[in-house]
């Protein structure tokens, strides 16, 4: 048995179009608890990913934070503290300021924003205790040029980029590092039928990438925007 297969993750979004990567990637390595809110999506997953004795999911919505702090310690109770957390989930919604409704601001601050807070502060005391582990989170590579058109998104996801910061910094006095990853636009089924696979960021290089910063070779890089972008473009 490898070091990591003893360590646990709990990955959100892991129902989503880069979730089927990065949970088949890392599944293979340590034992990942795939936080998720429809059974369909879960029942989707496993049958992509293939079953595995290192692979199980938790239905959980990010927004409700008991439920997600519930999560976390049944994962405490089945296979001791956390290793670490992988949140890629998001949301994705065009929009002005003067277009966005209130509903499509307060789901996007749900989804980018409200959910990694939840995650991150029901998994904190677990990595606390252990004195080492990751925080890994997906924001965007848009968000830096504060781009119109997309005012949710880009508000929350600039949010998710703070969030990440400052939790680096709360963690200083640990072996736990918060890092988040810039990400262009990805290879996912839906982008594809829009976008050539070169104008896009292929999943395993994603996936690659936060297999690296949960290494024990990424262990001094903490509070790092690191972006994960199409090269040889542009
Ligand atoms: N696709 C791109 O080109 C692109 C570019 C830059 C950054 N990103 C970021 O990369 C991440 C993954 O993108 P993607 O394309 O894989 O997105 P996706 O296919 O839309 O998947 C989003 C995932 O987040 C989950 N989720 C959203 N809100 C949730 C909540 N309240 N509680 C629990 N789970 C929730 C979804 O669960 P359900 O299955 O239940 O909906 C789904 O698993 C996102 O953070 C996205 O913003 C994507």
């Amino acid at each position: 048995m490898t070091e990591q297969s003893n360590r646990s993750l709990l990955i959100t979004g892991g129902t989503g179009g880069l979730g089927t990567a990065v949970v088949r990637r890392l599944s293979a390595e340590y034992t990942c608890y795939v936080l998720y809110r429809s059974e369909q999506a879960w029942q989707a997953l496993t049958e992509e990913v293939g079953a595995s004795q290192r692979l199980h999911g938790l239905k959980a919505d990010l927004a409700d934070a008991d439920a997600v702090r519930r999560s976390v310690e049944q994962i405490r109770a089945t296979s001791g503290p956390l290793y670490g957390l992988v949140h890629l989930a998001g949301g994705f919604e065009m929009g002005s300021v003067q277009e966005t409704t209130l509903e499509s601001w307060n789901n996007l601050l749900t989804s980018n924003l409200t959910g990694a807070f939840t995650a991150i502060q029901a998994v904190l005391p677990q990595l606390r205790e252990q004195n080492t582990g990751r925080i890994i989170t997906i924001g965007s590579s848009t968000v830096a040029g504060r781009p119109g058109g997309l005012a949710g998104y880009v508000v929350s996801k600039a949010g998710l980029n703070a969030l990440t910061e400052v939790v680096a910094n709360e963690l200083k006095d640990t072996r736990v590092t918060a890092n988040i990853l810039l990400l262009g636009s990805l290879a996912t089924p839906p982008m594809l039928q829009h976008m050539s696979g070169e104008q896009l960021v292929p999943l395993e290089r994603v996936a690659d990438t936060i297999a690296f910063l949960l290494s024990d070779t990424a262990a001094n890089i903490s509070g790092a925007s690191i972006p994960v972008i199409v090269t040889g473009q542009s």
